[in-house]
C-alpha cells in the first residue's frame, strides 16, 4: 500500500497527477518516452543545503559519493555548490572533471585501483586517495615516483562497528574486503610516512550505507578520533578526517534521522579539534530527489497474483532484485477504481525481475507509474541485460526540464562489437 501523505519533498499531486517541483510527469512521459529517471534540482541542491547548514563553520568537505549517481547533471549541479566528489574509478573521476568539479575536492576510494587509475587520479591532482590494503600503498608509491608527483593519502581504516543495515551494503566489518584493519592502522602510517612518494594527510572510514541510526557511526567516530590521537602522539599528524557516507533515507515507513541530527553527535565529538572534517554521502543527496516513470504495458490477472507488466526492469532499477529493497509505486494520475493487488514486473525474462510486489493499484493499461526513491544507485546501477537501451535522465528545475541523458538506442548498445568474419 502507498502512503499518499508522505511523498518526498518537491513531489506533490495536482490536477495534472503527479508533479515533480512545477512540472506533470505525465508531460515528461508524453516528450521523452519511458521509462525514464526524473530528477528535481530543487531536491538535489536541498539536500546538499541541509549537510552545509548542518556543518555550519566547522572547516568540511562534502564529497558527493558519485557511485549513487553518477550523471554528469546532478553532478555537475553539486559542483556549482562547491562539493567535493568521492570516486571508486577512472570513469568516475572522468565524469567528476567532466561536469566541472574541481581535482583539488576529489577522494578516491576502493580496493581494487589499478596503476592506469592512480595515474589519471595523481596527473588530475586529487585531493586524496584512500588506501585500502598494504599492497595499495606500496603500488601507489611506486606509480607516484614513476610520475613524478607525490601521492597526498589517507589510511581507509575498519573500525569493526556493526552498522545494523543490509549485509550487503554494510562495509565497516573485519570480515568484509574494505579497509585496514585497526590493529594493523599505525603500523601502516608509520609505513606510509616512511615511504618517498607518499604524503600522509589523513584517516578514512565508512561503515555502511542506508544507516538509520546516528550511534555505530558515532561510535565509528570515536574510535577513529582516538586513534588520530594516538597517532598524533607517535608523531603522525592528520589533516583530515573522511567519515564516509551512510546516512539512510526513507523508502517506505523509515524513520532515519534528520541530516542535522545524523550529525550532531558527531560534530559534537569534532568540537575544538582542528582537522577538517569529511563526509561522502550519496543516497541521503539523490535518494529521494529522484524517481524512475514507467508505463504500464499489460495488465495480467492471474489466479494466485495479478502483474502489472511495466516497460522498466530489474536492467534499470536493480535494488529490488538484488536486495528485496522497497520503491514506492504511485499511480500518475489517479483513477476512480477499486484498488487490486499486484505485483510489478518489467519484461526481462527471469523470475527476478519485480520492481515491487504486492501493491494496491487502481490502474488500466497504459497508466502511468512513478517508482519513488530512485535517485540513488538506480541509473548508476543499471545494466543492457536483454539488450534493452538505458532509460533517459531528466532533471526538472522549476517549470524546466533538462534532458540530462538521451535514451539509448540499439544501435548504441553494440556500437563496439564486430560481428566475426566470414572465412
Ligand atoms: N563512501 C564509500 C567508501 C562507500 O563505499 C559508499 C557506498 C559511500 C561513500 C556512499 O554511501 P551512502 O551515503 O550512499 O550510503 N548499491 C547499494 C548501496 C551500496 C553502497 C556502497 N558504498 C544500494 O542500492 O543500496
Amino acid at each position: 500500500m502507498n502512503d499518499e501523505k508522505s511523498l518526498p519533498p518537491a513531489l506533490s499531486r495536482g490536477a495534472h497527477g503527479l508533479m515533480l517541483e512545477d512540472v506533470a510527469l505525465a508531460d515528461i512521459a508524453a516528450r521523452f518516452g519511458t521509462p525514464t529517471y526524473v530528477y528535481s534540482r530543487a531536491a538535489l541542491t536541498a539536500a546538499f543545503a541541509a549537510y552545509r547548514r548542518a556543518l555550519g563553520e566547522r572547516p568540511a568537505l562534502i564529497c558527493c559519493a558519485v557511485k549513487a549517481n553518477s550523471n554528469l547533471g546532478v553532478l555537475s549541479i553539486f559542483a556549482a555548490l562547491g562539493a567535493g566528489f568521492d570516486i571508486v574509478s577512472g570513469g568516475e573521476l572522468a565524469r567528476v572533471l567532466a561536469a566541472g568539479g574541481h581535482a583539488g575536492r576529489v577522494v578516491f576510494s576502493g580496493v581494487g585501483k589499478s596503476r592506469a587509475e592512480m595515474r589519471q587520479a595523481l596527473a588530475a591532482g586529487i585531493r586524496c586517495f584512500n588506501v585500502e590494503s598494504a599492497a595499495e600503498l606500496e603500488r601507489l608509491n611506486e606509480v607516484a615516483g614513476e610520475s613524478g608527483i607525490p601521492a597526498p593519502i589517507a589510511l581507509r581504516v575498519n573500525p569493526d562497528v556493526d552498522p545494523k543495515t543490509h549485509p550487503y551494503i554494510s562495509t565497516g566489518l573485519k570480515n568484509n574486503k574494505f579497509g585496514v584493519a585497526f590493529t594493523d592502522a599505525p603500523a601502516l602510517y608509520q609505513r606510509a610516512a616512511s615511504l618517498p612518494h607518499l604524503r600522509v594527510r589523513g584517516i578514512a572510514c565508512h561503515i555502511g550505507s542506508q544507516l538509520l541510526d546516528p550511534a555505530p557511526a558515532t561510535e565509528a567516530a570515536r574510535r577513529i578520533l582516538d586513534l588520530v590521537d594516538r597517532l598524533a602522539t607517535a608523531g603522525i599528524a592528520l589533516d583530515h578526517i573522511d567519515l564516509g557516507g551512510g546516512l539512510g533515507i526513507r523508502y517506505r515507513n523509515e524513520t532515519p534521522p534528520t541530516i542535522a541530527a545524523y550529525l550532531a553527535p558527531l560534530l559534537e565529538l569534532f568540537a575544538g579539534r582542528p582537522e577538517e572534517l569529511c563526509l561522502e554521502p550519496g543516497r541521503s543527496l539523490t535518494g529521494n530527489a529522484g524517481l524512475l516513470l514507467t508505463r504500464i504495458e499489460y495488465l495480467k490477472p492471474g489466479g494466485e497474483k495479478n502483474f502489472a507488466i511495466v516497460d522498466a526492469a530489474m536492467n534499470d532499477l536493480a535494488r529490488p532484485a538484488l536486495y528485496d529493497a522497497w520503491h514506492d509505486a504511485v499511480t500518475v494520475v489517479a483513477r476512480d477504481l477499486p484498488p487490486r493487488r499486484y505485483d510489478i514486473v518489467g519484461p526481462i525474462c527471469e523470475s527476478g525481475d519485480f520492481l515491487a510486489r504486492a501493491r494496491d493499484l487502481a490502474v488500466e493499461e497504459g497508466d502511468l507509474l512513478a517508482l519513488l526513491s530512485a535517485g540513488a544507485y538506480g541509473m548508476s546501477m543499471s545494466s543492457n541485460y536483454n539488450s534493452r537501451p538505458r532509460a533517459a535522465e531528466v532533471i526538472v528545475d522549476g517549470g524546466t526540464i533538462h534532458l540530462a541523458r538521451a535514451r539509448e538506442t540499439p544501435e548504441s548498445l553494440y556500437a563496439l562489437e564486430q560481428p566475426f568474419p566470414p572465412t
